[in-house]
């Protein structure tokens, strides 16, 4: 086991665990937000540099810190590591400048979008990000196309973390949509043409963070913190049958995989699941499921966000010792 110390708090854990699954071990404030790394998803992070932390003490055979900021969720543990994250005013001063950029190309139109509510960046914004923006040039345009027959895409709004290409690889036979182009003409599309129409292709509305990616059947009928969350099950031969049913009162208004509290599904549900059925005799209603995030949804209304405080090393705290 190696010994990894992350804000002052030690853990161990196998070869081979990254920074970010360390701190995720951990829990709470120290988990640096991570807005392309997905557990599920092989080969994914290393995008959006959202998740960057300090190392300073790479090993305890190599006590000099690392010379840059590293990405915690590509970035293996080795043996006696010190890590800051929230610890480290340089992280928290780097992180604003990640949603400065992520925002450059993204329009603010939270006030029209489905994500609103339950969006990574809206809340990675909320909590790290600036009230201005210095970004003063044309940004990215493109028209809104249907990429399936129950699938949008706005790839205005989209930050390239990968995460529904994976999703398409990685889940579906047959992938049809990727990442054409390069640079910042990057773009998602399909190839020729080809929509994206498959079994588990629903799955990527689920992944992507922000609003790039919506569901058709659920697009502008309800903001997400009218509607309630509940646990439900049905027999389905293709996933397991455990979804969430977002209800507003009796009525299905969309139905979703389950997420934890990093955002990320518990598992992969089926389009047959998410898309045909909305009737409540459908599902076996388990019971009203609790969201775990600090944003809209969780409270049905914006709770006040405490801004994150810079915690001093150990050595740099002044209380009296016993
Ligand atoms: S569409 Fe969404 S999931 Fe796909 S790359 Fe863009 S932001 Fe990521
Ligand atoms: S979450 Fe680590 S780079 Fe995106």
């Amino acid at each position: 086991m190696l010994k990894i110390t992350i804000d002052n708090i030690t853990t161990e854990v196998e070869e081979g665990t990254t920074i970010l699954q360390a701190a995720r071990k951990i829990g709470g404030k120290i988990v640096p937000p991570a807005m392309c790394y997905y557990s599920k998803l092989k080969g994914s992070g290393g995008k959006c540099r959202s998740c960057l932390v300090k190392v300073s003490r790479n090993s305890t055979v190599d006590s000099k810190p690392t010379s840059k900021l590293v990405a915690s969720c590509s970035t293996p543990v080795q043996d006696g590591m010190i890590v800051q994250n929230i610890t480290s005013p340089e992280v928290l001063e780097a992180r604003k400048a990640i949603v400065e950029f992520l925002l450059i190309n993204h329009p603010l139109d939270c006030p029209v979008c489905d994500q609103a509510g339950e969006c990574d960046l809206q809340d990675l914004s909320f909590e790290h990000g600036l009230e201005t923006t210095r970004y003063e040039e044309e940004r990215r345009e493109f028209n809104q196309i249907d990429i399936g027959e129950n699938i949008k895409l706005h790839m205005n709004r989209c930050i390239l973390c990968y995460r529904c290409v994976y999703v398409a690889d990685q889940l579906t036979e047959k992938r049809v949509h990727g990442v054409l182009f390069r640079g910042d003409a990057s773009e998602i599309g399909t190839y020729i043409g080809n929509v994206v129409d498959n079994d588990f292709s629903g799955n990527v509305i689920d992944v992507c963070p922000v609003g790039a990616l919506t569901d058709k059947t659920f697009r502008f009928k309800s903001r997400v913190w009218f509607v309630n969350p509940m646990n439900v099950h049905r027999s389905c031969t293709k996933c397991s049958g455990k979804a969430a049913a977002w209800m507003f009162g009796d009525e299905i208004y969309r139905i979703t995989g389950r997420k934890d509290k990093y955002g990320e599904l518990e598992e992969f549900i089926c389009n047959e699941c998410r898309f045909d059925k909305k009737d409540k005799k459908d599902w076996v209603i388990e019971g009203p499921r609790k969201i775990d995030r600090h944003s809209v949804i969780s409270q049905n209304h914006y709770e006040k966000i405490v801004k994150q405080s810079i915690i001093k090393p150990l050595e740099e705290r002044t209380e009296p010792q016993e």
